[in-house]
């Protein structure tokens, strides 16, 4: 009779205990975008953020014939860091997520990141950032949520984005610059911003001829407008 109390009891406390914590989808206020007081190039919406991410990944590059690296896409996991927000890790956890990144080695697949953080860090991942050829057959940055996270499986759960606004990063130019994009196609977002950038920047000059190169970086990534 006691051995079934006890069991009874310790069933009864176990969804307290096994409940997961909270890691994903908390409400953040529009005062998580906060951009230097002396520059225009970035405008804050006043509204709140749909999604925040931290990126993790690599900016990639090829060395033009003049022997300057030049922009040639990138690729990124995003992870959802919104219940950090409030938290002391939320204002560096993109030098606390490029010091682990960094320290994997160069042949590290970035889509295995995703388990590297969440076994790390706990972070669920909310998608992949990367670019496909427009229209103009130019690159152009999607945000594609459609196979990852609690939006997994929503065809519309992607914004493919055009840049409004670039600001050189306020931490030095050894960080990728603070951009802001507004979407052109897509639900996930109407607007998004990249913020907080660690590294990512190419070498000063390069040999015309040698390969494309891909070089980590970290972001905070904000979604603003999401009509999902
Ligand atoms: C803005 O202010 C920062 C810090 O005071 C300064 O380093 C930067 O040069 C200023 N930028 C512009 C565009 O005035
Ligand atoms: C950038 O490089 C990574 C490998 O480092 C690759 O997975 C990705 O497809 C590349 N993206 C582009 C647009 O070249
Ligand atoms: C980008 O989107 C914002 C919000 O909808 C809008 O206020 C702004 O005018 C747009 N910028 C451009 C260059 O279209």
């Amino acid at each position: 009779m006691f051995a079934l109390s006890f069991l009874t009891i310790a069933l009864a406390a176990v969804p307290a205990f096994a409940a997961p914590a909270r890691i994903t989808g908390c409400p953040v206020p529009s005062s998580v975008l906060q951009v230097p007081t002396n520059q225009t190039q970035l405008v804050p919406p006043t509204t709140a953020p749909s999604y925040v991410g931290l990126g993790v990944g690599v900016q990639n590059y090829t060395c033009s014939a003049a022997g300057a690296y030049v922009t040639a896409g990138a690729y990124a996991e995003l992870f959802d860091i919104s219940c950090l927000y409030n938290t002391p890790s939320f204002a560096n956890i993109q030098n606390d997520a490029y010091n682990i990144w960094n320290q994997l080695p160069a042949s590290f697949n970035v889509a295995s990141l995703i388990g590297v953080f969440r076994s790390l860090k706990n972070f669920d991942a909310l998608g992949q950032h990367y670019f496909i050829t427009n229209a103009a057959g130019g690159l152009s940055p999607k945000f594609d949520f459609t196979s990852t996270g609690k939006t997994s499986g929503n065809p519309n759960a992607y914004v493919v984005a055009a840049k409004v606004g670039d600001l050189p990063s306020p931490t030095g130019p050894q960080d990728v610059d603070w951009l802001e994009l507004n979407g052109t196609a897509g639900k996930l977002a109407s607007q998004v911003f990249r913020v907080n950038t660690k590294a990512g920047q190419p070498p000063s000059s390069c040999t015309p001829g040698s390969p494309l190169i891909s070089v980590k970086y970290t972001a905070k990534y904000l979604f603003y407008g999401s009509t999902l």
